[in-house]
């Protein structure tokens, strides 16, 4: 991704392995500050997905497998240290199908860091896949509506819900972006609005409440990413997700979903099975260290909603663009190693 820091621009990735460390980017600290960490041990790893050092499933899942590498180089039991990146955060299925690959690729006798390199390569691989076909369906002069943050933070790099966005505009399309501010952690605000200001695609920032608003006035099309996919195509995403959904339903905007296969949990058969992180009250009540609610009023945070399958007009995959109805295909080639 591109990153413009006063004069200067750089290309990086969200997450990467060098010098025997694991770097990322600290995404806390976006936008005000630009800041990478270094990270040793396979803790030290599953502390920053934990606390959202770095978030976003794919992101998630590359972080988990360098995490993989660092356990089998400090000579950590695998199984153990698997059991711990997994317990950082439910929801992402990334996280899970990451560490089962890098279990199966250390248990094979892989190199640790050359294993970790090789699935992340994949994630950004796929991304620009997913990049490829959904740009065939931004049209020029078109307006896209996006929530949270499924850009290159959230995916190693190119991002999914913002690579369509990103080959549409550097093919030459006029675009703008509606960009959902996403509370209470504000990823759309602080993230998803660095990514496209670094890369000079036009956008404005909308708080969450005039989605609806905007969705009726002139946006072509929603693009969102997501966390975790039903076999029926049931998904799990940020939470915000699902209202979208349901409005574009109503006033006949098309609404896709891009994420690669590594996504989609075929073990679960709707997303009802899909467990919905909560996270700290605190992200609700307070702005920053300030709390600003009442002192006795409790809040809920539920940090993703699930969208059922109905709402989907398409999942922008690195096979294609599938309809709900087309994941049981996916699903069985899977099974049978068949071609897609
Ligand atoms: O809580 P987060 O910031 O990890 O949530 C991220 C999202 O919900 C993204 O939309 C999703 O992971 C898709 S990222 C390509």
């Amino acid at each position: 991704m591109r990153v413009v820091n006063g004069e200067q621009s750089m290309d990086t990735r969200a997450v990467w392995f060098e010098n025997g460390k694991v770097r990322m980017i600290d995404q806390r600290l976006i936008p005000q500050r630009f800041q990478v960490i270094d990270l040793q041990d396979h803790m030290g790893v599953a502390e920053a997905i934990r606390n959202m050092t770095v978030r976003g499933a794919p992101s998630i899942g590359a972080a988990a497998a360098y995490g993989m590498a660092l356990a089998a180089r400090n000579g950590v039991d695998l199984g153990t240290a698997a059991v711990e990146l997994k317990g950082t955060r439910p929801t992402a299925y990334d996280l899970f199908y990451a560490v089962d690959h890098m279990v199966a690729m250390l248990e094979r006798g892989d190199d640790p860091v050359q294993a970790a390199d090789g699935y992340a390569d994949q994630v950004v691989e796929r991304c620009r896949l997913i990049g490829e076909y959904g740009a065939e369906l931004i049209k020029d002069e078109n307006n896209i509506m996006t929530h949270c943050n499924a850009g290159a933070l959230a995916t190693v790099d190119i991002g999914t819900a913002l690579a369509p966005i990103r080959t549409a505009w550097h093919r030459g399309r006029r675009i703008y972006v509606y960009v959902s501010e996403t509370r209470p952690r504000l990823q759309g605000m602080r993230l998803t609005a660095w990514e496209l200001y670094n890369e000079g695609i036009p956008h404005s920032i909308i708080v969450d409440g005039a989605a609806g608003h905007y969705l009726r006035k002139d946006v072509n099309l929603v693009i969102v990413g997501a966390d975790r996919i039903a076999a029926n195509g049931d998904f799990a995403n940020k939470i915000g997700t699902f209202d979208k959904a349901v409005l574009c339903r109503e006033l006949a905007v098309p609404f896709y979903v891009a994420a690669p296969i590594s996504t989609f949990d075929f073990s679960i058969s709707t997303g009802n099975d899909i467990v919905i992180e909560d996270r700290s009250e605190d992200e609700v009540t307070q702005v920053g260290a300030e709390r600003l609610a009442p002192e006795g009023s409790p809040a809920l945070n539920p940090s993703f909603d699930m969208t059922p399958a109905m709402y989907v007009t398409g999942f922008i995959t690195e096979v294609g663009i599938l309809p709900p109805a087309e994941i049981e295909r996916v699903r069985k080639a899977q099974v049978t190693g068949d071609e897609l």
